[in-house]
């Protein structure tokens, strides 16, 4: 078997870590990427030849390709995702659960000879920018050259990694497999994969910081360096070392007096988080800039001088195509425009380019996500719902000066986001830590778009549901103790962007008009600004925040912040239901704040209204 680059580290632990798995895999060959552009090109090469990647047209997307996944292997595979620790508890009642001793024997079975026939490649890569006393260096072994690429642009990776690393530097381990191994003489298929579900594993040991994923070649489960190792993992790094490891964007508004100020936010999927982190600052907002120092993960941990500071630890976007345009998110575009890009499932047009649902005018033919001829008539989609871009995030115009500043940038807000036809207000403030974490316990958006009635919420408490590597009740308890570290501790917001009126019409223009409630949320923050008690918590007036350039009435504003006495009461109501989920370890002063918020309730005016207020 020839191995190549394996004399580019000394590093013992990893050396013999890397045989264990030659051993057990039984690759045809082995070879530690070094991240060159050289690799790179030739790893893009061998799959353009395979069938796995399509170069597009390089005058409109130099240095890019189009890959077409396997139809059944599109998305994460949540059932398929398990924490295995020591016991069940630990793991808590959100997540799935083996034993890890069982799991490890699982593990050892299909991994058994998965990559016969295939090239096992080493990839070192560093979460967060290199040396950063906040990121943390993973090793993911792959048999998928695709994963490979990918990791190039979503991480730092490759020699420098290793180098850093040294001869005895502390690692995460991260095995992935397409879980495809080849026979002797038999052709390989552009996107090799276990189509069968109950064939994947995505798999954590939090006690061991370790990682097996296998069967799918998709991003969320194949690119290890971001869901599993970057929120799973990490979130128990974090509650070990005492930190936080979130499923939030960051974003730096800076006024036109160069006063800057950083917010980080969590959203559920299709809540416009990745449009938030590019946003463009509205017609009114001259001379404010806003910058994007990550979309997606935030590592965020106290600091001596007593702030709290946040990395990306990613190095790109793995941003949803579909619904992105120059109206959605023009920064998103523009990052795409370089080039150095790759794209999956989106619609392949005659000239090279690439198309995908909410981008504009449709080509008047394509060929789809699962290769067949496409029209704007087909009556099928042309791009997978999930279809995805990969892109540098150096490459965003906006993207922050301080963005690979090793230190982390100060946070001083964290907003909490869900999509909520009723009952809950544009933006509120917590009165305290403990009900802002409270407040982001319990977020959620709507199961389902009920014209009727108010749906049922489905709850992601911080965005993590599916990303909390332990159980979320000591989570929550987690967060409560960020109030024993002597920081100053951020001010803790939620907005509401999708409430509708009586016609089902959404009430906020949304997108860049976010900008304003952004802009009250800094001004509260730096102390510029005031608000008004409300049974939920604090908010602005209807002056308190800027208009200029946008033509919403006060009678509009009123409808938008109104809060009805049963809307609110049912919410506590059901919080109360959702919080027996989690036993005796669900933190007390949790229970606090929701039969506060209870009482608030009761005391409340049928509707309670802004007007009232000011
Ligand atoms: C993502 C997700 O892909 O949250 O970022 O699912
Ligand atoms: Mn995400």
């Amino acid at each position: 078997m020839t191995q190549t680059g394996r004399d580019r580290t000394n590093n013992a632990k990893l050396l013999a870590w890397v045989d264990e798995i030659v051993a057990l895999c039984k690759p045809d060959k082995v070879h530690w990427v070094d991240g060159s552009q050289a690799e790179n090109d030739a790893l893009c090469e061998l799959m353009v030849k395979g069938g796995t990647f399509i170069r597009l047209n390089p005058e409109k997307h130099p240095n890019s390709y189009l890959a077409r996944s396997h139809p059944s292997d599109v998305a994460r595979v949540e059932e398929r995702t398990y924490i295995c620790s020591k016991t069940k508890e630990e793991a808590g009642p959100t997540n799935n659960w083996m034993a890890p001793d069982e799991m490890r024997k699982v593990m050892k079975g299909v991994f058994d000879g998965c990559m016969r026939g295939r090239t096992m490649y080493v990839i070192p890569f560093s979460m967060g920018p290199l040396g950063s006393p906040i990121a943390k260096i993973g090793i993911e072994i792959t048999d998928s050259p695709y994963v490979v690429v990918n990791m190039r642009i979503m991480t730092r990776m490759g020699q420098a990694v290793l180098d850093v690393l040294g001869a005895d530097g502390f690692f995460i381990p991260c095995v992935h497999s397409v879980g495809a191994p080849l026979a002797p003489g038999q052709q390989d298929v552009p996107w090799p994969c276990a189509p069968d579900i109950s064939n994947k594993y995505i798999v954590h040991y939090p006690e061991t910081y370790e990682i097996w994923s296998y069967g799918s070649g998709y991003g969320g489960n194949a690119l290890l360096g971001k869901k599993c190792l970057a929120l799973r993992i990490a979130s128990c790094m974090a509650r070990d070392e005492g930190w936080l490891a979130e499923h939030m964007l960051i974003l730096g508004l800076e006024s036109p007096q160069g006063e800057k100020t950083y917010v980080a936010a969590a959203f559920p999927s299709a809540c416009g988080k990745t449009n938030l982190a590019m946003i463009v600052p509205p017609n009114g907002f001259e001379g404010w800039k806003a910058l994007t120092v990550g979309d997606d993960i935030a590592w965020i941990k106290p600091q001596p001088d007593g702030t709290l500071r946040a990395i990306n630890p990613e190095a790109g976007f793995f941003g949803v195509a579909p619904g992105t345009s120059y109206d959605s998110n023009p920064m998103a575009m523009e990052t795409l425009k370089p080039g150095n890009s790759i794209y999956t499932n989106v619609v392949l047009t005659d000239d090279g380019d690439v198309w995908w649902e909410g981008k504009g005018p449709a080509p008047a033919h394509g060929i789809d996500w699962k290769g067949n001829d496409w029209t704007p008539e087909s009556g099928t989609p042309g791009a997978h719902p999930n279809a995805r871009f990969t892109a540098p995030a150096a490459q965003c115009p906006t993207i922050d000066p301080k963005w690979e500043d090793p230190a982390g940038v100060p946070i001083s807000a964290f907003i909490f986001g869900g999509r909520l036809s009723k009952n809950f207000p544009l933006v509120y403030e917590a009165f305290d830590w403990n009900y802002g974490v409270f407040m982001a316990a319990t977020m959620g958006s709507e199961a389902t778009a009920a014209a009727i009635g108010q749906a049922a919420i489905r709850r992601d408490p911080f965005a993590m549901l599916p990303f909390a590597g332990y159980n979320m009740a000591d989570y929550w308890t987690h967060w409560l103790s960020m109030a024993n570290k002597g920081v100053k501790l951020p001010t803790i917001f939620r907005t509401n962007w999708f409430r509708k009126d009586e016609n089902g019409k959404f009430i906020w223009p949304g997108y860049g008009q976010n900008m304003r409630v952004l802009k009250w949320i800094v001004d509260r923050v730096n102390g510029k600004v005031g608000a008004v008690e409300s049974p939920l918590g604090l908010m602005p007036r209807y002056e308190d925040i800027t208009w200029a350039g946008l033509d919403f009435s006060k009678d509009k504003y009123q409808h938008i912040m109104d809060i009805s006495r049963e809307g609110a009461m049912s919410e506590a109501k059901e919080i109360k239901e959702y919080f027996a989920t989690f036993g005796n370890r669900l933190p007390a002063a949790l229970e606090t704040e929701r039969q506060k918020l209870e009482k608030r309730a009761e005391q409340a005016p049928a509707v309670w209204s802004i007007a009232s207020a000011a």
